[in-house]
């Protein structure tokens, strides 16, 4: 079989290292990639939304899968436009159907999924600029610290949370009214702010049939002790020692269950996979938030621990058949640390040579910001590679990616040292 996986971060090089384990894959295929996917697929120059382009490659390579990386192209409807399309009607697209991807794509949407499913979530109500009013007597009657969403997608920067009263009225209004965050902030979910420690639970699901991954942690902040500004992720672990067999039970009897029945009550059709942000209150799961998509770093230390065969998994998807099948999960941890261009993730200088990744052998490095110029890897983005190590306890597994890390040298490299180390 020919697979096409679109994207180009580290989530999308761990995605093509899995696939090309398969004996079911023929030819490996990601749009665009990077250094990392050049090593073992074929990249395309192509961007993840350029549907016409896309369904050329399709054409042109046999394309029988596609297994969609980011959010930008689901919400942007690529499931439906190759499956409304006859020609591609035996092409298997691995990400939902557009109107799934709203989970992802709309705050309010998600919000009110969740409500109409009963599904646990912090208390919240929705706000457009003809009721700033509202909005602010609604601040009014919350305790600090007020949490305010952008409803629709923000590149991960339209989530604010505010102490004060006065600020968080003046930002709903920068929202509403100035668009702070284009039209994403045209509408604004305030919500209940939760306090307690958050996880990540990545379901794949047929829409009928459902298989729950390793649950994973991940460190969003760029400074240690969870500080400073917010990134796309700095490392991860996985398992994560807080989420017992008890408490991972009561995210599939409260959360898991009801998410996937109501993917078939409201008739959203979904193949792929749900990524549930959770926060652990007291001992009960709540959601924060849904993604129609693998979390990256996450999906470093998830895909890992997975043993079975990601190819049939999907294939299983396809016939809606994902219910009988059985997945296996490697017993040992997992961790991921993440190495980044200093400055990130304000600006930061590219073109930096990568050295030393022929010298790592105890760990994995899987590529994001990184490309191939003439033999050199060089770095292209914020994330620059993300450095996978197994263990058999949680502390092996972050000892072992910070060793191989000390081999890898680029001008300006920044991570975190301190990983895995609140838990
Ligand atoms: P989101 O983009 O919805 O994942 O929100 C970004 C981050 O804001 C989350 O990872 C949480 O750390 C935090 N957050 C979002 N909603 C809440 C909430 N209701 N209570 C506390 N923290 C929240
Ligand atoms: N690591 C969080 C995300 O992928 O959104």
């Amino acid at each position: 079989m020919n697979i096409l996986v679109l994207g180009s971060g580290g989530r999308e090089h761990t995605f093509a290292w899995k696939i090309a384990q398969s004996p079911k894959c023929e030819n490996l295929f990601v749009a665009p990639g990077n250094s990392g996917t050049n090593s073992i697929a074929t990249n395309l120059q192509i961007a993840v939304t350029d549907f016409d382009a896309i369904k050329s490659a399709v054409r042109e390579n046999d394309i029988d899968m596609i297994v969609v990386g980011p959010e930008d192209p689901l919400v942007k409807g690529i499931h439906d436009e190759f499956t409304k399309d006859s020609e591609f009607k035996n092409v298997l697209v691995i990400g939902p159907s557009q109107a799934a991807a709203q989970l992802e794509g709309s705050k309010e949407f998600a919000k009110e999924f969740m409500s109409r499913h009963n599904i646990p979530t912090a208390a919240y109500q929705s706000f457009t600029a003809n009721d700033l009013e509202s909005g602010y007597s609604f601040l009014e009657s919350l305790m600090p610290p007020y949490v305010l969403k952008a409803d629709g997608l923000a590149a991960g920067k339209g989530v604010l949370i505010i102490q004060d009263l006065d600020e968080a009225k003046q930002e709903l209004k920068n929202m509403l009214i100035d668009e702070k965050f284009g039209a994403a902030s045209s509408k604004v979910v305030i919500e209940e702010f939760l306090d307690g420690i958050e996880l990540s639970c990545f379901v794949l699901t047929d829409g009928n049939g459902y298989k729950i991954l390793p649950m994973a942690k991940d460190y969003k902040r760029i400074g240690e002790g969870d500080t400073g500004l917010n990134t796309g992720g700095m490392g991860a672990v996985s398992p994560v020692p807080f989420a017992s067999q008890e408490f991972i039970d009561k995210i599939e009897q409260q959360i898991v269950i009801p998410t996937v029945k109501g993917l078939s009550i409201d008739e959203l059709p979904y193949q792929g996979f749900i990524f549930i942000g959770l926060i652990k209150v007291g001992n009960d799961p709540k959601v924060i938030e849904y993604n129609v998509r693998m979390g990256d770093p996450e999906t470093e230390v998830v895909l890992p621990r997975l043993k079975s065969d990601l190819v049939e998994l999907f294939e299983a998807i396809g016939s809606g058949d994902l219910a009988s099948q059985e997945i296996e999960i490697d017993d040992r941890a997992a961790s991921t640390i993440v190495m980044v261009s200093g400055g990130y993730p304000e600006s930061y200088e590219k073109g930096k040579v990568i050295s030393g990744l022929e010298n790592i052998t105890d760990s994995i490095v899987f590529h994001a910001g990184a490309k191939k110029v003439g033999n050199d890897v060089v770095t292209s983005g914020g994330r620059v590679v993300a450095v996978t190590s197994y263990g058999e306890t949680f502390n092996d597994a972050i000892k072992k990616s910070y060793q191989s890390i000390e081999l890898l040298k680029f001008d300006k490299m920044y991570y975190r040292k301190d990983i895995g180390f609140d838990l």
